[in-house]
């Protein structure tokens, strides 16, 4: 990927603007379009060209594709629980938004093209057990239908005009810069209630288990993918834990002796989410580095920066 020049739909937002410093910080060139419905203008790196477009514009599209030969597509409305609210929007955005912008690209400039996907993909789990890519992929939410139509969407038309292909799985993402919202990043969600004395809510039993995995780690495997072999890859630990552990996790740091609320499981959430990241590992090279315990203490001060909290 050497001298590329990539663009990073999303790249305004949590995920999105790490690999845009990522990249900027091998000696990339790098654009970001981003419409700012939750992403922010300053986590955009000033040396990267920024479009302020949504990618369901054509002319934004054209504007945004100007002399690059790679796409990082993360642009996407984000929530497995609120898809089912919006799924006008989320299926326009993840579903439509993706296929314009295959048709915007131009088969002769761009050389691979790496699709953001997510665990929401799979069928629900028996076990704990860590699942591969063959697991079956039947969501449970029109965010997870969105994904999986984009993947498969994704990889006929750009079969078809010659580009390779990847999807990467992600699992839970967590780590500093992650947009505090009452649906996304469980982890933000709890620090940001704690920190401003407002209690947690484990819906559920709180023994379904999801698999952590820090922003850094998500970044190197997505930067990982141009030119290895195309294919579909999960991006996580390997590690489950449960909400009741994670809970007792982010009590312990923050209020020693509170206890969680309880409220009735959410459709649409997977019970178990645990990846198995072989694939990944052989053909990436991937090997996640970082841990939530021993990062936490990261994330809480970041928040509590973000929040305008002191020490
Ligand atoms: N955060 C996670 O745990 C997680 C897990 C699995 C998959 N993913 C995937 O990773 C990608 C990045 O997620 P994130 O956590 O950084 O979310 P995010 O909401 O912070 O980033 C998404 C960005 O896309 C932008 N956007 C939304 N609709 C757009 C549109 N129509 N046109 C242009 N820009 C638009 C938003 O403004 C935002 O900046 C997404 O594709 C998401 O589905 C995230």
């Amino acid at each position: 990927m050497t001298g590329s020049h990539a663009l990073v739909t999303g790249g305004a937002g949590f995920i999105g603007s790490h690999l845009t410093r990522a990249l900027l910080a091998e000696g990339r060139r790098v654009t970001v379009i981003d419409n700012l419905t939750v992403g922010r203008r300053g986590a955009v790196p000033d040396d990267a060209r920024f479009v302020h477009g949504d990618i369901r514009d054509e002319a934004a599209l054209r504007d945004a594709l100007e002399g690059v030969d790679g796409v990082f597509h993360l642009a996407a409305q984000v929530t497995i629980r609120g898809s089912f609210d919006r799924f006008v929007e989320d299926l326009d955005t993840n579903v439509m938004g993706t296929a314009r912008l295959l048709k915007a690209l131009d088969p002769s400039r761009v050389r691979w093209f790496t699709l953001a996907s997510s665990m929401a993909v799979y069928a629900d789990a028996d076990s704990p057990a860590p699942i591969d890519e063959s697991h079956p992929t039947r969501p449970l939410s029109p965010y997870g239908v969105g994904k999986l139509a984009a993947e498969q969407v994704s990889a006929q038309i750009l079969a078809s005009r010659g580009i390779p292909f990847t999807a990467v799985r992600f699992f839970n993402t967590y780590g500093p810069g992650q947009t505090f919202t009452p649906y996304v990043g469980v982890l933000t969600i709890f620090i940001t209630k704690l920190l401003r004395g407002e209690p947690i809510t484990v819906f559920g039993d709180g023994e379904q288990q999801r698999d952590f995995i820090h922003v850094s780690d998500i970044v190197a495997g997505t930067m990982a993918t141009p030119g290895k072999t195309p294919g579909c890859y999960n991006l996580g630990t390997g590690r489950g834990t449960s909400l009741n552990q994670l809970a007792e996790l982010v009590l312990e740091a923050l209020a020693p002796g509170q206890r969680p609320q309880h409220a009735p499981a959410h459709t649409g959430e997977l019970r178990f989410s645990v990846a198995n990241i072989d694939a990944a590992r052989r053909a990436l090279g991937f090997v996640p580095a970082r841990s939530l315990d021993r990062d936490l203490q990261e994330v809480i001060a970041h928040i509590r920066a973000r929040e305008g909290l002191a020490e």
